[in-house]
């Protein structure tokens, strides 16, 4: 009897003591951070007397709970490990700014790093993650941010689930919010690790600005989350990341979008403005009741895009009402006249059905088809239509047969009418090709072993079905080169008379991301590897196609990569010891096709460029610390610099030969 329920206990414990509890978030959490506005520039004053605006300017009543202060806080750790605030600027200490925020029925977030430094450059969590979650409970944390700088050689996974469990731990209910950026595609193992992750780099004061390190405005970051819909739900959110509403470069029209686009992706609403300063346009877009109701819906549907015409999109966002939120979207620079139709949201036509404008809070006039707006540009229109439910009436998939190389994955899209309709998707033999979510209805397909099989799609309501015959044939990659898919999960490589298409989807080469496409063969000594870069199909300014040497497929090896990138010029990059920091040099931009050289001479390496594969340009060298153990690899990789994102890259005249000397 004692051993039993000893043994109970222990499961129990067992079970508790992993991942987040679901009711630190049901909705997407709402509050505020200090980064966007303050930087590093932060005090107690200013979170004080933010917290104190937050409540007297009525954010507090319609939601905003969180009072974050982001990096900047922290200067040292005691003899014990302990973090120290910096006393200058948090003269009271954390605990007094925490029991303040408290008084005044607000909830206290605070913010660390996975690795040794923050990204300011302050002490990281690394090695420290106990003694800081016991230090968050102590103080009356109620939400950790965990950044993802200073990590190199380190596992995303593994480094939140240490951070999530010391803080369920200490008995303190803290909400964890992930920050990695989005690097290794959080959103398919982050949920009860976090109750959200970040998707994309950091988001910028401005429009749609691309930045050359991955910083970009609101509208390419909704850009990047268009796919993620079937990730979020309740205590799991896709965070775009925080606000830039009420900040500088951004027009009132403009934030009016970026907040409502938030709403519509059921975005966790992070206020990164200075609230005490913000002007009433401002506060009225903030705490626009019915818009935020869109995001705070109970049933957690992260809205969908159901089209796209050259700037002009319409999307959608099921609510527990069984009505349907639009938004009519303008990114262009002319105002444009824009539609919906009751039948593109699964309601029946010729049905009179209601719309509710949600910035004007007024019913409009009832439609039985079509509603139509005019929308001002960099403008939004938000609707909420309830109709009567209709019946889906067509699923299709894009193709009706596929042929796979063993080893590959590809993508599949099915088209639904109306495209919002839930689906079921199986594959008939799992051990020749599995099958997993890859965004709105689009499946990723992993070629396993040779053979046959069928996917079928069939509604939820088993009305409509479809299927897809699949054939899997052996790889095609000729030998002695070889394709790897280094964590990179979508990667694909096909080879047809003398062309290597390679499509890889990883984070990137750089840093602890590692994950690329890697196609590459044995090679010994000295070498040099050529051949001509046809096309990269990815615009990110840091997506990569070029030519590697690497001393092996382990994570975080040693690496030689000479690359080509939309953004950023052509670009030698390096890591000399496995689990090291990487370092790069960068050239001047070329145009594709190009040819390029990387040649190895003992630890020097060299760079060549050429227009015709006879004549080379001498691009520059570097003589490194670096010593391959042999056979090391020289091949081609891909990436696309965003893990969701595809970069399909094409190669010819590949040549490894000897370099002469
Ligand atoms: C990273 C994060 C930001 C912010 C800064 C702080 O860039 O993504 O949101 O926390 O670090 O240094």
């Amino acid at each position: 009897m004692i051993k039993k329920s000893f043994l109970f206990l222990l499961l129990i414990t067992q079970i508790t003591a992993y991942g987040q509890s679901p009711e630190l978030a049901p909705t997407p959490p709402m509050g505020w951070n200090s980064w966007n506005a303050f930087d590093l520039n932060i005090n107690s004053k200013i979170v004080m007397l933010v917290a104190d605006s937050m409540v007297s300017k009525g954010l507090a009543a319609v939601g905003y709970q969180y009072i974050v202060i982001d990096d900047g806080w922290q200067i040292d750790r005691d003899k014990n490990g302990k973090i120290i605030a910096d006393s200058t600027r948090f003269p009271e200490g954390i605990k007094y700014l925490a029991d303040y925020i408290h008084s005044r029925g607000l909830k206290f977030g605070i913010y660390t790093c996975c690795g040794t430094k923050t990204c300011g450059g302050r002490p990281g969590s690394y090695g420290y993650e106990t003694i800081d979650a016991n230090t968050y409970a102590e103080w009356g944390v109620d939400y950790v941010k965990e950044d993802w700088c200073n990590t190199d050689g380190l596992d995303t996974r593994t480094q939140y689930r240490i951070m999530s469990d010391a803080l369920r731990a200490t008995g303190r209910p803290m909400l964890l919010s992930l920050c990695e950026w989005g690097i290794s595609s959080p959103w398919e193992w982050g949920k009860g690790i976090g109750a959200m992750w970040r998707t994309t780099n950091d988001i910028q004061d401005c429009f749609d600005c691309v930045r050359n390190w991955g910083g970009m405005g609101w509208v390419p970051i909704l850009e990047k989350n268009v796919d993620l819909a079937p990730y979020a739900g309740p205590s799991h959110w896709n965070d775009p990341d925080m606000l830039e509403v009420g900040n500088k470069a951004l027009t009132p029209t403009e934030c009016r979008s970026h907040f409502a686009m938030w709403c519509m992706l059921a975005a966790p609403l992070i206020a990164g403005n200075n609230i005490s300063t913000m002007n009433d346009t401002i506060k009225e877009i903030l705490t626009a009741p019915e818009i935020i109701a869109i995001d705070q819906d109970s049933l957690g549907i992260q809205g969908t895009r159901i089209r796209n015409n050259s700037g002009l999109q319409v999307w959608q966002k099921s609510l527990k009402d069984g009505s349907i939120a639009v938004a009519l979207l303008n990114l262009t620079n002319i105002s444009a006249s824009m539609d919906v139709t009751l039948e593109e949201l699964g309601f029946k036509k010729d049905v009179t059905s209601s719309v509710r404008d949600l910035w004007n809070r007024k019913d409009l006039e009832t439609i039985t088809d079509t509603f139509k707006t005019k929308v001002e540009p960099h403008g939004v229109v938000v609707v909420k239509i309830k109709g009567k439910k209709g019946t889906v009436s067509a699923l299709k998939f894009e193709k009706a047969s596929i042929k796979m190389n063993k080893g590959n994955h590809q993508l599949i899209q099915l088209t639904v009418i109306p495209s919002i309709t839930p689906l079921t998707v199986i594959s008939s033999n799992e051990a020749i090709l599995s099958l997993s979510i890859a965004g709105v209805n689009t499946y990723k397909l992993t070629a396993l072993k040779e053979g046959k099989c069928i996917i079928k799609a069939s509604t939820t309501d088993g009305k409509l079905s479809s299927s897809c015959s699949v054939q899997i044939l052996s790889s095609n990659i000729p030998s002695p080169w070889e394709f790897d898919d280094i964590k990179d999960n979508k990667a694909s490589a096909v080879y047809e008379d003398g062309v290597f298409s390679i499509e890889g989807a990883g984070a990137d080469i750089w840093s602890s991301s590692d994950q690329f496409a890697f196609v590459h063969r044995k090679a010994e000594r000295d070498n040099y590897i050529s051949a001509r870069i046809i096309s990269q199909t990815n615009t990110d300014p840091w997506a990569k196609t070029g030519l590697m040497f690497r001393e092996s497929n382990a994570p975080n090896s040693a690496f030689v990569m000479l690359c080509v990138t939309p953004g950023n010029g052509v670009s030698l990059q390096w890591r000399e010891t496995i689990g090291c920091a990487c370092s790069k040099k960068d050239f001047s931009t070329e145009l594709l096709p190009v040819y390029l050289k990387l040649s190895k001479n003992g630890s020097t390496f060299i760079v060549y460029k050429s227009i015709n594969g006879k004549q080379w340009v001498l691009l520059g060298d570097i003589t490194l610390n670096l010593s391959f153990i042999e056979p090391y690899q020289a091949g081609m990789a891909v990436c696309s610099h965003s893990s969701h994102m595809l970069n399909l890259s094409k190669f010819d005249h590949l040549i490894v030969g000897t370099p002469e000397k």
